[in-house]
C-alpha cells in the first residue's frame, strides 16, 4: 500500500508497517527531500524510546542526569543563552489577507512567507536525525480532540512532546487511513557539515514561529526552546484551534473554543462540584490557581486540576460548554515555585521531569530563585558558570521550567482524561493590577462578561517592560495566542453565548473578573492569595448554586465583606475596603484606555461592546 516516494528519501524513510496514511507519508517525504536530514526515526511513544534519546542527550551534552536518588530519572537541559523564550516578534500569523489576522498579530501573504521559508528550510536538517512525532492533543479519539505531527530535528523536542501530549503509535490507530492531522515541522536551523562537531544546544539567530491558519500549518525555524518548538502547545493548541473553532462556526457550525485557561474543579463539602475554567496572563499564578490547596479551615473542600494553561472547549447538545486539557503534561516556569507557593507542584516535581535553564547543585539536584529562603552556597548556573550567594546573578532563567507528566499532579481531577471533556459552570478572567479593578466581579450577563475580558489589562513586570506599572491590555489573556482577527473573536464569543442561551439560558456559564493583586500604599498586596483565593472560589461556586448574596456595582456583583468565609485569617472589613472599592476618577481613566484598545480593534469591533462600555460611562457618571 505505500506508494513509492521521492527518489533519495525513499531510502531514508523505512515507514513502519503500523502506519497506514498514505498522504501522512508523502508528506513526510516531501519535507525529508526538502530539509535533507541524515536520518528519518519514527516515535513510537515507549518509555524505552524516552530512556534512549534521554540517554544519547546526556552523552552529547544537551543534558545532565540529575541525582538518581534525589530526583530519580529526571534531566537538566540548559539551552543557548540566546534562545530561551517565545519569540512573540518572530511569531507570524499568514492567513490570506492582513485584516483576517487582525492588529494584534505579525502577518505576511503566505506566498511572500513561503518564499522567505523555503530557503531556510532547504537542507536546514543535514547531519541530524529528523524525528516524526506523532500526537494527539486531548485524549486519544475524543470527540473534542485533534491529532498533529511534528517533525523536528530536535531530539529534546521528541522527549517533550513525549510529556506534554498523547504522543506514540496509538495515534495512527486513531488517524487511520485519511484521518486530519495538522501538519508541524520543525527545525533549529543548525545543518552540520559532514565531520562537523555538533554544539549542546543548536539553533539559529534567524527565527521564524509561522502559522497558515487556511491550510493548518505551522513552520517553526530557529529555536529550541518552548512554545517555539513544542508546537503543540501555543503553536497547535492556542493559534491554529482558535482558528479551527472560527471555521467551524463560519462554515455553520457551533463553533468552539480554544483558550488561555486553566481547568479545575471545585467540590463542596456537600459534594457540589463544579468545573471553572479561567484566564491569566503570564506571570499571574496560574499553575498555582490549578493546584490549590484550600485553607485547612476550608473542612472538606477540594480542588482538583484538569489543566494548567490551555482549554479546548466544544458545545454539547444540553447547550452546556464541555472542556479537555488539550495537553498531557505542564511546561510549567520554575523561579518562584515552592512548597509554600504550590506544594502540589512541588510534590509533582519529586522524580521523571524535565528541567530546562534551571541550576544545578553540588549534589545533582536542581535549584532556582525562591525554591528555598537561603541559596545554596555553591551552585552551576543556567549558563554552566559557577555561582555563589555573591555572584550578584540569577543562578537560574526566570524563565526556566520544568516539564512534567500530569498524571504526577498529586490532585489531578479524575475526569481529566475524560473523552467527553467537563462541563464548565464559570469562566474567570484576571490580570495583575495593583489599582482600580476590585478583587471579584461577576458580570450581570453573557455580553458584560466578554466585555470584561476583551478589556482585560495586566501591569507589566520591569524584566519585560523595563518599567512598572505598565498596563498591557491582553484581551482574554490571548493577545500573544489568538491566531486570528481580535475583534472577529470577541464576536465569536458573543454568538456562542447568544446560541448556547437559546438552548438553555440557566446553564450558561456565569462570567467573573478578579484581581489578587491590589496594593496598599506602601506598595504591599493585601490579598493573601495562593490557598486564600479558595474564600473567592467558594463564594462563585455559591453564586453558581444561587446560595450566596452579593451587592451589585457599576460593574456588575461583587461581595460585600460578610458574603465571603474569613474563618483562619484576620482580614478586616477595611482591609476588603482596600481591595474591593471603585476609584470613580480611576474607572475614567481606564476607560479611556478601553476606548484606545478598541480604536486600534475598530475594524469589526462588535457594536454590543461599545454599548456596554457607554452603559458604564452612564454609570459612572451618576
Ligand atoms: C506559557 C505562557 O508558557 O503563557 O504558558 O507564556
Ligand atoms: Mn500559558
Amino acid at each position: 500500500m505505500n506508494q513509492p516516494v521521492m527518489g533519495g528519501v525513499a531510502a531514508l524513510l523505512n515507514v513502519p508497517a503500523y502506519i497506514k496514511q498514505q498522504k501522512l507519508i508523502n508528506w513526510v517525504a516531501e519535507i525529508a527531500a526538502l530539509t535533507k536530514p541524515e536520518r528519518i526515526y519514527w516515535c513510537d511513544g515507549s518509555q524505552e524510546e524516552y530512556d534512549r534519546l534521554c540517554g544519547e542527550m546526556v552523552a552529547a551534552g544537551t543534558m545532565k542526569k540529575l541525582n538518581q536518588e534525589l530526583r530519580p530519572n529526571s534531566y537538566l537541559a540548559c539551552s543557548d543563552p540566546t534562545d530561551v523564550a517565545r519569540v512573540e516578534d518572530r511569531t507570524y500569523i499568514c492567513s490570506n489577507t492582513k485584516e483576517e489576522a487582525g492588529p494584534t498579530n505579525n502577518w505576511m501573504a503566505p506566498s511572500e512567507m513561503r518564499a522567505t521559508l523555503n530557503p531556510l528550510f532547504d537542507g536546514c536538517m543535514a547531519g541530524r536525525t529528523m524525528y516524526v512525532v506523532p500526537f494527539s492533543m486531548g485524549p486519544l479519539g475524543s470527540p473534542i480532540a485533534h491529532i498533529g505531527v511534528e517533525l523536528s530535528d530536535s531530539p529534546y523536542v521528541a522527549v517533550n512532546m513525549r510529556i506534554m501530549t498523547r504522543m506514540g503509535k496509538a495515534v495512527y490507530d486513531v488517524l487511520g487511513t485519511d484521518g486530519e492531522f495538522v501538519p508541524c515541522v520543525h527545525t533549529v536551523g543548525a545543518p552540520l557539515a559532514a565531520g562537523q562537531k555538533d554544539v549542546a544546544w543548536p539553533c539559529n539567530a534567524t527565527k521564524y514561529i509561522v502559522h497558515f491558519p487556511e491550510t493548518r500549518e505551522i513552520w517553526s525555524y530557529g529555536s529550541g526552546y518552548g512554545g517555539n518548538a513544542l508546537l503543540g502547545k501555543k503553536c497547535f493548541a492556542l493559534r491554529i484551534a482558535s482558528n479551527m473553532g472560527h471555521q467551524d462556526a463560519q462554515a455553520g457550525g457551533t463553533g468552539w473554543l480554544a483558550e488561555h485557561m486553566l481547568i479545575l474543579g471545585v467540590e463542596s463539602p456537600e459534594g457540589k462540584k463544579h468545573y471553572v475554567a479561567a484566564a491569566f496572563p503570564s506571570a499571574c499564578g496560574k499553575t498555582n490557581f490549578a493546584m490549590l490547596i484550600p485553607p485547612t479551615t476550608f473542612d472538606g473542600w477540594k480542588v482538583t486540576t484538569i489543566g494548567d494553561d490551555i482549554a479546548w472547549i466544544k458545545p454539547g447538545a444540553d447547550g452546556r460548554l464541555y472542556a479537555i486539557n488539550p495537553e498531557a503534561g505542564y511546561f510549567g516556569v520554575a523561579p518562584g515555585t515552592n512548597t509554600r507557593t504550590n506544594s502540589n507542584c512541588m510534590a509533582s516535581l519529586g522524580s521523571d521531569t524535565i528541567f530546562t535553564n534551571v541550576a544545578l547543585t553540588d549534589d545533582g539536584d536542581i535549584w532556582w530563585e525562591g525554591l528555598t529562603k537561603e541559596a545554596p552556597a555553591h551552585l552551576i548556573d543556567w549558563q554552566g558558570k559557577d555561582w555563589t550567594p555573591a555572584s550578584g546573578t540569577k543562578a537560574a532563567h526566570p524563565n526556566a521550567r520544568f516539564t512534567v507528566a500530569a498524571t504526577q499532579n498529586p490532585v489531578i481531577d479524575p475526569a481529566w482524561d475524560d473523552p467527553a471533556g467537563v462541563p464548565i459552570s464559570a469562566f474567570i478572567f484576571g490580570g495583575r493590577r495593583s489599582t482600580t479593578v476590585p478583587l471579584v466581579t461577576e458580570a450581570r450577563n453573557w455580553v458584560e462578561g466578554v466585555y470584561m475580558a476583551a478589556t482585560m489589562g495586566s501591569e507589566t513586570t520591569a524584566a519585560a517592560a523595563g518599567q512598572m506599572g505598565i498596563v498591557r491590555r491582553d484581551p482574554f489573556a490571548m493577545l500573544p495566542f489568538i491566531g486570528y482577527n481580535m475583534s472577529d473573536y470577541f464576536q465569536h464569543w458573543l454568538n456562542l453565548g447568544e446560541k448556547l442561551g437559546k438552548v438553555n439560558a440557566a446553564t450558561l456559564p456565569k462570567i467573573y473578573c478578579v484581581n489578587w493583586f491590589r496594593t496598599d500604599e506602601q506598595g504591599h498586596f493585601v490579598w493573601p492569595g495562593f490557598g486564600d483565593n479558595m474564600r473567592v472560589l467558594k463564594w462563585m461556586l455559591e453564586r453558581i448554586e444561587g446560595t450566596a448574596g452579593g451587592v451589585e456595582n457599576i460593574f456588575g456583583t461583587t461581595p460585600r465583606f460578610g458574603d465571603l468565609k474569613w474563618d483562619g485569617i484576620p482580614f478586616s472589613p477595611e482591609e476588603f475596603e482596600t481591595i474591593t472599592s471603585i476609584d470613580k476618577d480611576a474607572w475614567r481613566e481606564e476607560l479611556k484606555l478601553h476606548d484606545e484598545l478598541f480604536a486600534k480593534l475598530a475594524y469589526h469591533l462588535p457594536t454590543e461592546l461599545t454599548a456596554v462600555k457607554a452603559e458604564l460611562e452612564k454609570r459612572l457618571a451618576r
